[in-house]
C-alpha cells in the first residue's frame, strides 16, 4: 500500500477546519458546532465551539444503536486475581448508566469533579464513563502515588466525591488504598462529601460512617441515568502530570475535540477498525490508559482489554502473548520498558512461540525513547511492524507516529517517524529561528494545536500560558529537545526541563529535590535521572548535609529514600542516594545536573567554562563509582 500520509498531512495543516470538520462527522452530535475552530480568544483555541454531544454516548450507546450491543466492549483480564470478565457494549452501557445514576443520587452533577483512586478494575472504567455520561469531570490518580500527591490533587480539583478500591494488587503484595485516601483527606484543605469504596476480597477497607459508602450500597436501587448533553468545549477530565516543581499540572481535556481526535487516530494512526481488538498495556492512571484503554477503542467500536498484571512475573514473560492470543489482539500498545523487562527474562523470545499470534499485526511503543535494541528485538521475535510514537499527557494522542492507517512509512530506528496530521511541528533555537535539518533544538508545535490537546490547565489559564506558550510565542512548547532529518523524521532526544522518565512514568526531579530538601539534615541536594537498563532512567539523589551533622550516611540515605516513597510514592522508584561533600555548580550557583548525569552515564563531558570548582566533579565521579556507575556496557 502506498502511503497517503503526505497528502493527508498537508491537507490537515492547510485546511484544519475542513479536515477536522470531516472527522467530526463520525460522531453523534446532539447539536452541530457553530465553528470548527474558534480562534476568538487566541492563544486559547477552542474546537467545535457551539457543538453539543456526550462522550459516553459516543463510546457506548452509539454502538449499541448501530448493532454492536452484543460485541465485547471490555475484557477484564486479571492474572493477579485470576479473574476474566467480558462486558458487551450493551452490558457496559447498562453498568455505566447505573453508576451514573448512583453518582447523581449522591449529588454529582454536570461540572462536578470526581476523583478516582483505583487500580485496573472494570469499575474504574465504568466510573470514568459514568462521569462522562453526567458531564461530571473525572480525575484519575494513579495508585502508585502517595497520600500527599493525592491530597494536592484533591485540593486542586476540589472533588465532590471520591471513588476508590480497597486495594491494588502488585505481584507479591497487596496495597491498601483506603488508609492512603484517609490520610490524603486529612491533609487536604478541601474535603470531599462522599467516598465510595469498592471492597475487593483481597483486602477489605474500614469505612468512615456518614462519609463512606460501599460500592454495592452505592449502586443498589439507583435509577440508570441518561446521557447529559455537554458543550464540546466542556471538560471531560483533568489528568495531573508532573510539572517542574512538586505541584502537578492539571491537564484539561475537552469533550468534542477529544472524541474527534481519538476516533480519527484509531483508524489513521493505529490502523484499527470497529470490531477489532485493541490492547493498551498501560494503566488507567496515565494518559495512555485514558486515551487508549478507555476512550479511543470504545469511541471506535473496538474491543478493549483491561489487563491487571505485569509484562513479567504474572506469571511469566509470556504474559503478553497469552493475553494477545487468548483475546485475538490485533494491535498492542505499551512502553519500551515493558519489552525490556520481557527481553531480560526471555532473551530468546521462547515464550512467544507458544502462542497463536496470527491476529496480531502491529506493536506500538511510546512513553519514553525507544532504544533501537529493544525495537529490533521486538521486530525479530514478533515478526510484525514495531512502531515507536511520541506523545505527552498534554496532547492526549500522538504528536509523531508512523500512521499505519494511512499506509506505513519506512521505519527508522530511533525515530517516532513524522508529525501526525494536525501537528505543525517545528524545531526552534533560543533565537526563535528554525534550526537547520539535523540540528538539535526545542521541539514546538505551531498553534493551534489539533483537537484533543489540552485547551488549558485546570482553572489556571495563566499558568498554562506561562508553562507552554511563553517561551516561543505562537507555539506550544513540548519541553522535549530533538531534531528533524532531511526526510522530516523526528528524533526525540531529551527533555529541556527536569522531567525524567522512569519505566515510562513521568516524574519531576525537582519534586524529589523538594522532598529531600525538607529533611532536617539536608543543606542542599540534586536529583538526576541516570540511565537504567530496565526502566530507561532512574533517579539518583546527591545530598550535602548541614554542618555538624555526623550521623552515618547509610542512615540518612535510608530516611531519604523512605521519605520520597512516603511523599511521592513507590512509583518514583527513588532507591539510590549518596551523601557528598559539595555539589558542582556554576559561579552563579546553578547546580550542574547535566554534567553529573553524563558522568553517571559514562558519557564524555567537559566542565562548563563557568564552573566554580572543577575538582568537585572528581568527587562526584568517585561517589558514583562507589554506587557502581557508570555501569559497564
Ligand atoms: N499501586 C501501587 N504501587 C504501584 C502501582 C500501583 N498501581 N504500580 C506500581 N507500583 C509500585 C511497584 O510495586 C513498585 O514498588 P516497589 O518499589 O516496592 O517494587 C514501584 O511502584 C515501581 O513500579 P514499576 O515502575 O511498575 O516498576 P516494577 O519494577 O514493579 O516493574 C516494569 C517494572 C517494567 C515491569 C513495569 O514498570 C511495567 O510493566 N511497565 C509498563 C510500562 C507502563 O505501563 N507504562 C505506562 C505508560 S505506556
Ligand atoms: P507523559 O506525559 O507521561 O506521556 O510523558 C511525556 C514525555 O515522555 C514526553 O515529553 C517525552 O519526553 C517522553 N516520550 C514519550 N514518548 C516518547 C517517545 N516515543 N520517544 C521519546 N520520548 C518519549
Amino acid at each position: 500500500m502506498t502511503s497517503s500520509y503526505d497528502a493527508v498531512y498537508a491537507r490537515s495543516l492547510k485546511d484544519p477546519e475542513g479536515f477536522w470538520g470531516q472527522a467530526a462527522e463520525e460522531l453523534h452530535w446532539k447539536k452541530r458546532w457553530d465553528r470548527v475552530l474558534d480562534s476568538s480568544r487566541a492563544p486559547f483555541y477552542r474546537w467545535f465551539a457551539g457543538g453539543v454531544l456526550n462522550t459516553s454516548y459516543n463510546a457506548l450507546d452509539f454502538h449499541v444503536a448501530r448493532g454492536r450491543g452484543r460485541q465485547a466492549a471490555l475484557i477484564y483480564d486479571s492474572p493477579v486475581t485470576g479473574t476474566l470478565r467480558t462486558f458487551t457494549y450493551a452490558e457496559l452501557r447498562d453498568e455505566v448508566a447505573l453508576c451514573a445514576g448512583a453518582l447523581r443520587r449522591i449529588g454529582v452533577e454536570k461540572g462536578d469533579r470526581v476523583i478516582l483512586y483505583m487500580p485496573m478494575v472494570p469499575e474504574a472504567v465504568i466510573a470514568m464513563l459514568a462521569c462522562a455520561r453526567l458531564g461530571a469531570i473525572h480525575s484519575v490518580v494513579f495508585g502508585g502515588f502517595a497520600p500527599k500527591e493525592l491530597a494536592t490533587r484533591i485540593d486542586d480539583a476540589r472533588p465532590k466525591v471520591m471513588l476508590l478500591a480497597s486495594c491494588g494488587i502488585e505481584p507479591g503484595r497487596t496495597i491498601a488504598y483506603k488508609p492512603m485516601l484517609d490520610q490524603a483527606i486529612e491533609m487536604s484543605r478541601h474535603k470531599p462529601e462522599r467516598c465510595v469504596v469498592l471492597q475487593r476480597p483481597q483486602l477489605l477497607a474500614e469505612l468512615v460512617p456518614g462519609r463512606d459508602l460501599e460500592w454495592g450500597e452505592f449502586l443498589a436501587g439507583a435509577e440508570p441515568a441518561e446521557c447529559v448533553p455537554v458543550a464540546a468545549t466542556d471538560p471531560l477530565y483533568i489528568l495531573y502530570t508532573s510539572g517542574t516543581t512538586g505541584i502537578p499540572k492539571g491537564v484539561v481535556r475537552d469533550n468534542g475535540g477529544h472524541a474527534v481526535a481519538l476516533k480519527w487516530s484509531m483508524e489513521n494512526v493505529y490502523g484499527v477498525g470497529a470490531g477489532e481488538v485493541y490492547w493498551a498495556a498501560s494503566d488507567i492512571g496515565w494518559v495512555v490508559g485514558h486515551s487508549y484503554i478507555v476512550y479511543g477503542p470504545l469511541l471506535k467500536g473496538c474491543t478493549t482489554i483491561l489487563y491487571e498484571g505485569k509484562p513479567v512475573g504474572t506469571p511469566d514473560p509470556g504474559a503478553f502473548w497469552r493475553v494477545a492470543s487468548q483475546h485475538g489482539v490485533n494491535v498492542l500498545f505499551t512502553a519500551p520498558t515493558a519489552f525490556r523487562a520481557i527481553k531480560r527474562d526471555d532473551p530468546t523470545g521462547s515464550h512467544i512461540a507458544k502462542y497463536d499470534l496470527s491476529r496480531f499485526r502491529t506493536l506500538f511503543l511510546a512513553g519514553e525513547r525507544c532504544d533501537p535494541d529493544t525495537l529490533h528485538w521486538a521486530e525479530r521475535n514478533l515478526g510484525v511492524p514495531v512502531i515507536d510514537h511520541w506523545w505527552q499527557t498534554e496532547t492526549g494522542w500522538p504528536i509523531a507516529a508512523n500512521c499505519v492507517g494511512l499506509g506505513m512509512l519506512p521505519v527508522k530506528p530511533g525515530s517516532p517517524t513524522k508529525a501526525v496530521p494536525g501537528y505543525d511541528v517545528r524545531i526552534l533555537g533560543a533565537d526563535q529561528k528554525e534550526r537547520p535539518r539535523g540540528e538539535i533544538g526545542t521541539i514546538v508545535v505551531k498553534l493551534p494545536l489539533p483537537p484533543g490537546c489540552l485547551p488549558t490547565l485546570w482553572q489556571k489559564d495563566e499558568a498554562y500560558e506561562k508553562a507552554y506558550l511563553a517561551a516561543h510565542p505562537g507555539h506550544y512548547l513540548t519541553a522535549d529537545a530533538g531534531y528533524q532529518d532531511e526526510d522530516d523524521y523526528l528524533y526525540i532526544m531529551s527533555r529541556v526541563d527536569d522531567i525524567i522518565n522512569v519505566a515510562g512514568h513521568r516524574l519531576s526531579t525537582g519534586g524529589m529535590e523538594e522532598v529531600l530538601a525538607s529533611h532536617p539534615d539536608v543543606a542542599e541536594c540534586a536529583v538526576v535521572g541516570v540511565h537504567d537498563e530496565l526502566k530507561g532512567e532512574i533517579p539518583v539523589g546527591f545530598v550535602v548535609t548541614k554542618a555538624g551533622v555526623n550521623r552515618p550516611h547509610a542512615e540518612i540515605v535510608a530516611e531519604l529514600t523512605q521519605k520520597v516513597r512516603d511523599t511521592i510514592g513507590a512509583v518514583a522508584a527513588f532507591k539510590i542516594a549518596v551523601v557528598v561533600k559539595r555539589l558542582p555548580k556554576t559561579r552563579s550557583g546553578k547546580i550542574l545536573r547535566g554534567t553529573i548525569k553524563k558522568i553517571a552515564d559514562g558519557q564524555p563531558y567537559s566542565p562548563p567554562a563557568t564552573i566554580d570548582d572543577p575538582a568537585i566533579l572528581g568527587e562526584i565521579a568517585d561517589a558514583l563509582k562507589d554506587l557502581g556507575y557508570p555501569k559497564a556496557g
